[in-house]
């Protein structure tokens, strides 16, 4: 075994144990009623702030069950779709004075938050899996199978023709997949904004995504083998430690995993007085076999289906390489917002999709100079002004919502 090779199996060693210790709780004072949201789930929250939330589950058609909250209001319907390891959380930790859901629900959209399979909140499926076989999906089975049901459910209840997309990230990557793979979908969406997306990845600046792209069949076969089959799984108990950690370290040193893997510049670039309440409700959950899925894309340099290797790609796809997703069949419009400085929806890369979506209404690069980095988009201290209001601006004037 290389060295590299060495270190990465002794990361994975202390990954598990550190998930053993992370699992016993600590005391913690609570000193504002802000502190207390760290413990809140998005029910709960919304609950908090005053805003009659529904939990709702759907059933997509290979058997996963789907949980989405529901803020009632009479205007149009809006899906939220967060990132990877994330939670309809995501959209609502920074309080209802930044966070977009609220906004939203405020501005008068029906406003329903999305929960990929797999996340804290969508854990359930419909028969007795087991763990192996529950684990079993990519972003693939999030954009073909999760999305289409969530949106099948709100035009049905909503009795509505189409509906309002916002994703960040991975909820980027699911909508192209949706439109691409299940075309008749794109009839369903009056129009979408895709914050920070993320489809090619060749360009992805992770500092260790080299070591981890050349060793990813070793990684995959090591996590495995420990029954790691879901990666960076959500735990209640982490907000003591999220509280105690902000509260008695400098802000830096608790950010240090920010800077590590999301290329957060300026480290007031995230609320400082909101990120023991954002670190507590991340990270949410993945699938290992998810996060093999984009790592493949960044070896690949492509934006493709699942790669199982030459022998299965024959059998499951008739050729040696995974297809590509078409992504000049997403004819729903498509507004993009990216930043120059982000690490996972790099500059290049998005430039890359833009040449190919044949609908795009509007492009949005924000200025390097704004140090505005990935997580920003939906947890940055300026994201009100950056994201949020061209963003209700953009869905006021496309629904004619305008008084
Ligand atoms: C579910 O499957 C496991 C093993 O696969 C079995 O032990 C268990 O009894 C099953 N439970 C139900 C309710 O069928
Ligand atoms: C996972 O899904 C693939 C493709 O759908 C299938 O070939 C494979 O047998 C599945 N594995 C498990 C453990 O369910
Ligand atoms: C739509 O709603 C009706 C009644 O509200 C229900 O019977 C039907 O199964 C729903 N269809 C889908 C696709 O959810
Ligand atoms: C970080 O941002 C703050 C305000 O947004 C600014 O005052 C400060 O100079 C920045 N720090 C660095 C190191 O860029
Ligand atoms: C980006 O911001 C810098 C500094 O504010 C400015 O000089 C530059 O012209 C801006 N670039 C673009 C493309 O707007």
């Amino acid at each position: 075994m290389g060295l590299s090779k060495v270190l990465i199996v002794a990361f994975l060693i202390f990954f598990k144990v550190d998930s053993v210790f992370n699992n016993r709780e600590s005391g913690v004072v609570i000193k504002s009623d802000w502190d207390t949201d760290a413990f809140l789930d998005s029910f709960g929250l919304l609950s908090k702030y005053g805003y009659s939330p529904e939990r709702i589950s759907v059933t997509t058609e290979d058997g996963y069950v789907i949980d989405m909250f529901h803020i009632p209001r009479k205007g149009p319907p809006v899906l939220l779709v967060h990132g990877i390891t994330d939670s309809s959380d995501g959209w609502l930790v920074l309080g209802p004075k930044k966070s977009l859901a609220y906004q939203l629900a405020d501005a008068g959209l029906d406003v329903w938050l999305f929960n990929s399979r797999g996340n804290r909140y969508s854990r359930k499926h419909r028969d007795n899996l087991s763990r192996k076989e529950y684990w079993n999906f990519t972003y693939e089975e999030m954009g073909t199978q999760d999305l289409p049901a969530a949106i099948d459910h709100i035009l049905n209840v909503t009795s509505q023709e189409k509906l309002s997309y916002v994703g960040f990230s991975q909820g980027t990557t699911i909508f192209l997949v949706m439109c691409s793979m299940r075309p008749e979908y794109n009839n369903k969406i009056e129009l979408s904004i895709l914050l920070a997306p993320v489809a090619w990845i060749g360009h992805l600046k992770l500092p260790i995504i080299n070591v981890v792209s050349r060793n990813v069949e070793l990684i995959h076969s090591i996590t495995n083998s420990m029954g790691l089959y879901e990666l960076f799984p959500f735990r209640f108990s982490k907000a003591h430690r999220s509280l105690n950690c902000f509260r008695l370290y400098p802000i830096s040193f608790c950010n240090a995993g920010y800077y590590l893997h999301f290329g957060l510049v300026n480290s007031s670039n995230i609320s400082p007085d909101r990120i023991a309440v954002i670190d507590s409700h991340i990270p949410a959950g993945a699938s290992a076999l998810n996060v093999k899925h984009f790592i493949q894309g960044y070896s690949s340099k492509r934006f493709q289906r699942f790669d199982y290797g030459l022998d299965k790609n024959l059998k499951v796809y008739s050729s040696k390489q995974p297809p590509s997703y078409d992504v000049k069949l997403v004819t729903a419009p498509v507004s993009i917002f990216a930043s120059e400085i982000d690490w996972y929806s790099e500059v290049n890369d998005v430039q890359i999709l833009k040449s190919r979506l044949p609908n795009v209404k509007r492009f949005i690069m924000l200025n390097k100079s704004l140090e505005f980095s990935h997580l920003e988009f939906v947890y940055g201290t300026h994201v009100q002004k950056l994201v949020n209001e061209p963003v209700i601006n953009i869905l006021l004037d496309d629904l004619n919502m305008r008084l």
